[in-house]
């Protein structure tokens, strides 16, 4: 379905039980929602704090900044979007949804944004989310592929980091945030696959075949992303260039046995550590 010939259906003509998964998230959605006031802004530290000389206390808030900037700039990618998924999506219960997204993702952004006030303002641009963003906004052109690349595989794939983060940051905002996000991101991933399934019910095979070769040009981008590291980041890189990259195979493994439950035929997806 190419997004120029989007049809337009009303509720009533929907078959119900078809679209009943995606209506679930939309339900899970409405439930999970929650407000900047529940965060414990002022209550606990921002960030982790770091005893030892103002170097030192210098050089580990740079790396928090990092951390979080990184983390804004992939929101914002989300909000841009969720936006779209929005506007393109037929169903009326998938609009639904996407309604709910659009608010997450955009509450993501000012907490990031509030957090980023706290720690002295943006680091470094990651250029792959860059890379990342204009291959989704622009470059793909079916729903299908957008929901694929964004919702089944860079939602899911970016979980780990957030528990990740919120490991090393414990009793601290950015924990809560973390915690937060976890659950909000396997929402929109669970909402993601319902979706898909509903989408390639009758998909060609030609669609199919355009979904592995958008994962297949997303992909390495995207091991770009998850092992780059900002100048204030470098040192920390090195030392777990290691464990990240095993960590990082895992979840792309992960991603193509969700593609497969998906049932496409993802034997031509090339990872790319192999
Ligand atoms: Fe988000
Ligand atoms: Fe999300």
């Amino acid at each position: 379905m190419s997004v120029e010939q989007l049809p337009v259906e009303s509720p009533r003509e929907e078959d119900a039980e078809r679209h009943a998964g995606v209506l679930r998230y939309y339900e899970l959605a409405k439930r999970a929602e929650w407000h900047m006031a529940d965060m414990p802004w002022s209550e606990i530290p921002p960030i982790p704090e770091t005893r030892g000389s103002v170097q030192k206390r210098a050089r580990r808030t740079d790396v928090w900044r990092s951390v979080i900037t990184q983390q804004y700039q992939a929101d914002i990618l989300a909000v841009k979007m969720s936006a779209q998924l929005l506007n393109l999506a037929p169903h009326h219960e998938a609009k639904l949804y996407y309604s709910t997204m659009v608010q997450d993702e955009s509450r993501h952004v000012e907490a990031w944004l509030k957090l980023l006030e706290e720690v002295g303002g943006t680091a470094e641009r990651d250029p792959y989310l860059d890379e990342l963003a204009r291959m989704f906004l622009d470059d793909l052109d079916m729903l299908e592929e957008k929901v694929f690349l964004m919702q089944v595989f860079f939602e899911r794939l970016i979980i780990p980091r957030f528990r990740l983060i919120a490991r090393s940051s414990r009793g601290t905002v950015l924990e809560d945030l973390c915690n937060r996000l976890t659950i909000d991101d396997g929402i929109h991933h669970g909402a993601g696959m319902a979706y898909e399934r509903v989408l390639l019910e009758n998909a060609t095979k030609r669609t199919r075949g355009r979904l592995v070769s958008a994962a297949n040009r997303m992909l390495p981008i995207f091991v770009e992303h998850a092992l780059w590291r900002p100048p204030a980041r470098a040192w920390i890189g090195r030392a777990m260039h290691d464990r990240d990259v095993q960590r990082l195979r895992e979840d792309l493994e992960d991603g193509v046995r969700l593609a497969n439950s998906l049932g496409l035929d993802v034997s031509d997806v090339e990872l790319p550590f192999s």
